[in-house]
């Protein structure tokens, strides 16, 4: 897709679809106001007569039967100009894909919405970003469907002439960046199991590498089990899928890495339950649990375009959990790289072991923090509801850095307490830890039992078990893989950690 920036007078813009932005009860303002005249007032009186008054996300389709240069006009909700920021931007763009979408259209113009010049860039990336987002869906199965026809997509505005220009279609750049590797995140998870195999993820991790010129090592069952990963075989030694320890890093130039981030993902490719099998109902989405290692191969790409002063490695124990003779029982006592040993008492919790060498092994690489995406536990669903991450940390400082990135990057998430009485739950009579704890606290009783993992690198765990995967569209997200976390981390790795860490000029 192309992006790009014009300064054309809004009336004359060719294209098929022209957006116009439109604050609530502010109908007679620029830009609509342009349109408006050049239609002798037409637009506006088909507001009134459709109730549109510019409330967040409101959507009116108009015809402009050959009076503008646009085949269609479509005059856009964003609600009060007090509440308007990156995300209420992000959405202007997915409503503007959606609606070009229903004309199929090849071309959109998005009409720069009034807001002070310092802001401009912000929105300017956040409506790009939106169109990427908007324009997603997952048709790869269907026969009766035609790919998108979306080519170009320019930002309309007068004041992004000259020197503007190039600063306008770099954020146009990283808003669509940010989105493509949202979309190839949602990608992964909608692929169903037997597609999106622990080898298939591999393998996408390996493009990623090449084309972004990334380290990558793929290891495989024996070499895992060489360096002790035994939580993490003893859930893949069920599956006749081969598991796949995936390790993507990324650097930047000799001696400019201010900081080394690790990105961990959990990466079952079909979570059944194993022996402690889930019943049916339970077991239909479980094709999603590996939208943390999604999130993280796939945001990889995203850093990697960035280009951030920091050294990003991205983990995902990618395996399956299944039942078989094989499977590992209720009650196995089992050892990994670090030497604690669990007594697995149900083989649906089966995310935390695999994420426990995960973390083991990354520490070992001297990261200086720990970033760890899951969907891990159907308690914080509970807690949380559909839309929200449980973010849970022993650091109040990574705690409140990257939740802060998380919120500029538009997703929501909350901290949950890692609750000490809650960790004596997991103590075993028989080995240093069990994999199950109580009845209440499910979530951060998963948490609790990843903590000592870490050790002493600071480490932040996100339970992303909510929303990860949609039975229907909410926000900027299509039903099925939403790509969640994406945007956090490619936030939080290129601007914010950048920001605190980077050398003072
Ligand atoms: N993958 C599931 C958690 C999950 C549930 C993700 C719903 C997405 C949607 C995880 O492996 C699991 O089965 N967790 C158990 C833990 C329990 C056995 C302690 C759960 O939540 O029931
Ligand atoms: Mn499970
Ligand atoms: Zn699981």
């Amino acid at each position: 897709m192309i992006f790009d920036v014009s300064t054309t007078e809004l009336p004359l813009f060719e294209g098929d679809l022209l957006a116009i932005p439109v604050f609530e009860g502010k109908l007679d303002e620029s830009p609509l106001k342009d349109v408006d005249s050049a239609l002798n007032g037409r637009l506006s009186r088909l507001a009134g007569l459709e109730s549109f008054e510019g409330k967040s996300e409101q959507l009116l389709v108009y015809n402009p039967d050959g009076k503008l240069g646009a085949g269609r006009v479509a005059l856009i909700g964003v609600g009060d100009r007090k509440g308007f920021t990156a995300p209420e931007a992000r959405m202007i763009g997915v409503i503007a894909a959606r609606a070009g979408k229903a004309c199929k259209a090849k071309s959109i113009g998005l009409a720069m919405p009034k807001v002070t010049k310092g802001r401009q860039d912000a929105v300017v990336e956040a409506m790009a970003n939106g169109v990427v987002l908007g324009g997603y869906s997952f048709d790869e199965f269907k026969g009766d469907t035609k790919p998108g026809v979306l080519e170009q997509v320019m930002v309309v505005s007068k004041e992004l002439g000259g020197a503007r220009k190039r600063v306008a279609k770099a954020a146009l750049e990283r808003g669509a960046s940010v989105a493509s590797a949202v979309n190839q995140a949602r990608d992964l998870v909608n692929g169903p199991a037997n597609q999106v195999t622990p080898e298939y993820m591999a393998g996408v991790a390996k493009e990623i590498a090449k084309e972004h010129g990334l380290k990558v090592k793929v290891r495989s069952r024996a070499e895992c089990e060489k360096l002790g990963m035994g939580l993490y075989l003893a859930v893949a030694q069920g599956a006749t899928n081969e598991p796949r320890f995936i390790h993507l890093q990324y650097e930047p130039p000799k001696g400019r890495a201010v900081r080394s981030v690790a990105l961990i993902g959990k990466g079952v490719t079909f979570d059944s339950g194993g022996l402690s099998l889930k019943p049916p109902k339970s077991m239909e989405d479980m094709k999603c649990d590996m939208a943390g290692g999604a999130a993280v191969i796939a945001a990889m790409a995203a850093i990697a375009r960035a280009k951030p002063p920091v050294c990003v490695h991205a983990v995902c124990a990618a395996t399956e959990n299944m039942p078989s003779g094989n499977a590992q029982r209720p009650g196995d006592i089992v050892k990994g790289m670090s030497g604690r040993t669990v007594e697995v008492l149900n083989t649906d919790a089966e995310g935390r072991l695999t994420l426990a060498d995960a973390i083991h092994f990354i520490k070992k690489e001297n990261v200086d923090e720990i970033i760890e995406l899951s969907t891990l536990t159907g308690a914080c669903m509970v807690a949380l509801g559909k839309y929200t991450v449980g973010a849970m940390t022993e650091q109040d400082d990574l705690a409140k850095r990257f939740l802060a990135a998380a919120d500029t990057a538009g997703e929501d998430m909350w901290r949950l307490p890692l609750v000490p009485r809650i960790a004596k739950e997991l103590k075993s009579n028989v080995a240093d830890c069990k994999n199950i704890g109580g009845p209440w606290g499910g979530a951060i009783s998963a948490g609790l039992f990843l903590v000592p993992f870490a050790g002493e690198t600071p480490y932040l765990h996100l339970d992303i078990a909510g929303p990860a995967f949609s039975d229907s569209p909410w926000g900027v997200h299509p039903k099925g893989g939403t790509g969640v976390g994406v945007q956090a981390l490619v936030e939080y790795v290129t601007r914010s950690v950048p920001a605190r860490f980077g050398k003072k000029r």
